[in-house]
């Protein structure tokens, strides 16, 4: 995607350096600030202090990581070792797992002094795999909200609702979420986001309204609990939302809050639709009720951070002086409350047999031998 005229990828090996760069979006919106990964030590930071989040980064991140582990000992033990320590930075999204899978496959088989040069290979395929499969998101997203807007009217603007961030900032270009929005914006379909600040880092007031304003997306930025007000309203015709995994019979790990948008979404016959990529399904687990959810610090629920006028970020209280804070950091949708899941393989009901449908191989493995 672009920001004023120039093209961004959230992550990449430099051609002529060999450097693996990305950006701290913990500056974001206020700044757009290069950061190099130099060794495992600084991916698995930058995944555990979220300069970089979003399920498909995350994963990305980890497999640069690896390789960069390996430039150091390309050793089995080394091999395990950072697996392991890149594996436990954060719980929820299951790419993370997927993407040091997808390495440590590409490289255990090869003599330590062939296991470099691979690890990075396969970590560039991976995020290029990455953006091929949220454009191919886009596409098959584009046709549903072509036919929720026709039947609109013509001319009249499409609402949609977004929580966190799910967007390219998240991913390594396109987003999930965003994807369809981005390719019905640029099909000139009239459209609107209504954009989730997403208590308590706001992702998406600070990251998806970035995103969506560079691109020249028309949107709003909205108190979390303002969504089920507009979907009363009949101010929001669709749902679009991101993943950090997807359980084999269809429930769906989100960013807290997700779960009260699904709630409200279906109380008012609004239709709600879950993007994803392959590497967000976790076919090893039954139910959303076993995925590991992440609890972050209490302070991201008593303080809020922001830029002063000046232009110095400051963190600043917002809590009774004393109070103590729960922080978890996503929640489960349940299978029954989703319309759809959005995949690059086409759109599924959200259930085993709806997923199966799109991922035939899988039948074949069973539960737990992916
Ligand atoms: O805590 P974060 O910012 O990593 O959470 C991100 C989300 O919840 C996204 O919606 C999800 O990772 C999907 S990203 C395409």
């Amino acid at each position: 995607m672009k920001i004023d005229g120039t093209a961004y990828r959230m992550i990449r090996r430099e051609a002529g350096t060999g450097k693996v760069m990305t950006f701290d979006q913990t500056l974001l919106p206020h700044r757009l600030v290069p950061i190099e990964l130099a060794s495992m030590e600084d991916a698995a930071r930058a995944i555990l202090t979220m300069q970089v989040r979003g399920a498909p980064l995350i994963g990305a991140t980890a497999a640069y990581g690896l390789a960069l582990a390996l430039q150091r000992d390309a050793s089995d033990a080394n091999l395990a070792k950072a697996i392991e320590h890149l594996a436990r930075q954060r719980p929820t999204a299951i790419n993370l797992k997927w993407a040091l899978d997808e390495v440590r496959k590409a490289v255990e088989a090869l003599p330590p002094d062939a296991r470099v040069a691979a690890a990075f290979d396969a970590a560039g395929r991976l995020c290029d795999d990455d953006v091929e499969t949220c454009r191919r998101i886009g596409e098959h997203g584009l046709g549903i909200i072509r036919e929720i807007a026709e039947k609109k009217g013509p001319g009249e603007r499409l609402e949609v609702l977004t929580h966190c961030n799910a967007g390219w900032l998240a991913c390594v270009d396109w987003g999930t979420a965003t994807a369809p929005i981005y390719m019905a914006h640029d099909a000139g379909i009239p459209l609107h986001v209504w954009v989730d600040e997403t208590r308590p880092r706001n992702q998406g007031a600070a990251l998806t309204a970035f995103e969506l304003g560079a691109h020249g997306v028309p949107h709003t930025v909205i108190a979390d609990n303002a969504g089920g007000h507009l979907m009363q309203h009949a101010q929001v015709d669709m749902v679009i939302v991101g993943t950090d995994r997807v359980t084999a019979n269809g429930d769906v790990a989100n960013k807290i809050g997700t779960y009260l948008k699904a709630l409200a979404a279906a109380d008012n016959g609004v239709p709600f639709y879950v993007a994803l990529p392959h590497s967000t399904i976790d076919w090893t687990i039954a139910d959303g009720f076993h995925i590991p959810i992440e609890e972050r610090s209490p302070d991201e629920v008593l303080k809020m951070t922001g830029r002063l006028a000046d232009g110095t970020m400051a963190s600043v209280e917002v809590a009774a002086p004393g109070s103590g804070a729960a922080n978890p950091a996503f929640d489960v949708t349940p299978a029954r409350l989703v319309t759809g899941l959005i995949t690059e393989r086409g759109i599924a009901k959200a259930s085993r047999e709806g997923l199966l449908s799109l991922y035939p191989e899988r039948r074949a493995r069973g539960r737990g031998a992916i």
